[in-house]
């Protein structure tokens, strides 16, 4: 099986989770892709989706789904999305594709985080994805300056402003033994808009493609 199939298999298997008739968050990045094709298929079981990036927005309207703005909802029963790494407390690195900000902010209203990932995504102690940062341009080297201070290597991602006008800083280098803590520390410097750590927030369920076929781990 290939990266790709294993993706297509847990997007087909998160329609399982899917709230019938309430308002759905949708994540970013390659599998939620393959999600977003997959529930085109069922689209009148939503009533509306709220989705976290520019990227997403456009493939959710191009097959049909009407796209809410958040401050238009009050409850999301359920947010799916990938990650790029998750630890086996739920804890999660995200924002490989940029979209860490609004990933975060869906995640703190969604009653229910479903995580889809391939088996890749395994980890058993976050930090070898480096870890996105997304900061306001005028404070990036004061960022990097205390991400040093810390032991990480930032790295400015080139040619990338967020759908937020901001810039992101990939840090590399980092051992996360405590994710929680180390995401309310960063969260702390300013300049810092966002943290791709999902800790304090992590993931309820995730949905892990393999080749033995779709694990489920629950963490609530
Ligand atoms: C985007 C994300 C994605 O969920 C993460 O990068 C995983 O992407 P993919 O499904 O393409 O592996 O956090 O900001």
């Amino acid at each position: 099986m290939t990266q790709d199939e294993r993706k297509r298999a847990v997007a087909q298997e998160a329609l399982r989770h899917v709230v019938d008739g309430a308002v759905l968050g949708v994540g970013t990045g390659s599998t939620v892709d393959f999600f977003i094709d997959a529930l085109a298929t069922q689209r009148q079981r939503v009533r509306a989706v709220v989705s976290s990036s520019t990227r997403s927005t456009e493939r959710l309207r191009a097959q049909g789904f009407q796209v809410l703005d958040l401050n238009e909802v009050e409850r999301i029963p359920v947010y799916i999305d990938g990650a790029d790494e998750i630890d086996p407390a739920g804890a999660m690195i995200k924002g490989g594709g940029g979209a860490l900000t609004r990933e975060k902010i869906l995640a703190e209203v969604a009653e229910r985080f479903v995580c889809i990932v391939d088996a890749s995504k395994l980890v058993p102690v976050l930090g070898a994805f480096p870890l996105p940062v997304e900061v306001v341009p005028m404070a990036r080297e004061l960022v990097r300056r205390r991400l040093q201070g810390l032991g990480g290597q930032p790295r400015l991602r080139e040619g990338l402003l967020t759908d937020n006008g901001n810039q992101i800083l990939d840090v590399s280098g980092l051992r996360i033994d405590r994710p929680t803590e180390l995401e309310s520390l960063l969260n702390q410097i300013p300049g810092v808009v966002t943290v791709g750590l999902f800790a304090r927030r992590g993931a309820d369920l995730a949905l892990v493609g393999s080749d033995q076929g779709v694990q489920q781990r629950d963490f609530g």
